[in-house]
């Protein structure tokens, strides 16, 4: 596995993106930054982290055999291993919040953000963007951020917690090969946060609605039992979970 280290870069996954359009870049390739200046988040936002203290990576991951309608599995996947990395590392009470952001004790310890190469209908490539917030522990005007330290009260290095996650990786990549979404799905599934309680989204014209997620659908979409015994599927843009 070829892990490029970085001091500072605008973003590892445009970093990535660009080396990946050399069509020679090896699977698994790996790059980290100490620090980001302008570190990309899901839908346009930011993510801001501060220098050393966490780790900002992503992935290059050649994918043969995926339809375009299973690249969710790629966050599946991505969740599954950094889940198995946190219960490992005695973390608390980790769940995933659909799609793909990682929490502990109900507060963002990690997000995730996927770009995938489709051609022909198939899964090409995705580049996996992770920031884990490892030491930090002043997040200011973040209220729901935390990190491994304030969590456990532990310092933990960074090297260490990035080679046990990508041994996962490697692990979860290989089921998804295997062709065992159905059992991942499943897994991921277990671990949703909010799963079977009453919960309060917003819907895009900006109003609230109570619902109870009960699953995803295989492509992804979350799936909400909504009043009068409706099922309603969700896709990312549509419905955003408040806390
Ligand atoms: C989110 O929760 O909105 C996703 C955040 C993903 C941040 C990581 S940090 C490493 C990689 N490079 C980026 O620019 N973003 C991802």
């Amino acid at each position: 596995m070829r892990i490029i280290k970085l001091s500072a870069i605008d973003s590892t996954n445009t970093f990535l993106k660009e080396l990946s359009s050399d069509n020679t870049l090896e699977d698994f390739t790996v790059v980290v930054a100490n620090k980001q200046t302008n570190g990309r988040g899901r839908a346009g936002n930011s993510w801001q982290s501060q220098a050393g203290k966490n780790l900002i990576f992503s992935v290059f991951k050649r994918t043969k055999g995926l339809g375009f309608l299973n690249q969710f599995s790629i966050s599946i996947g991505t969740a599954l291993a950094l889940v198995k990395t946190l219960n490992a590392l005695s973390i608390p009470k980790v769940a995933v919040k659909w799609p793909n952001d990682i929490l502990s004790a109900n507060k963002k310890i990690c997000g995730i953000l996927i770009e995938n190469v489709i051609r022909f209908n198939q899964l090409d490539s995705s580049i996996i963007g992770i920031g884990l917030n490892v030491n930090q522990t002043k997040f200011n005007d973040l209220q729901r951020a935390s990190s491994l330290k304030i969590i456990s009260g532990k310092t933990f290095d960074l090297d260490e917690v990035l080679n046990q996650f990508l041994v996962n990786l490697v692990f979860y990549a290989k089921e998804i090969e295997a062709g065992n979404l159905k059992k991942l799905k499943l897994e991921y599934e277990s671990l949703l946060f909010r799963k079977n309680k009453p919960s309060t989204f917003k819907n895009t014209e900006g109003e609230f609605f109570t619902g109870y997620i009960k699953g995803i659908s295989n492509n992804g979409l979350l799936i909400v039992l909504l009043e009068d015994e409706i099922i309603k599927k969700f896709a990312l843009n549509e419905i955003k979970l408040m806390y």
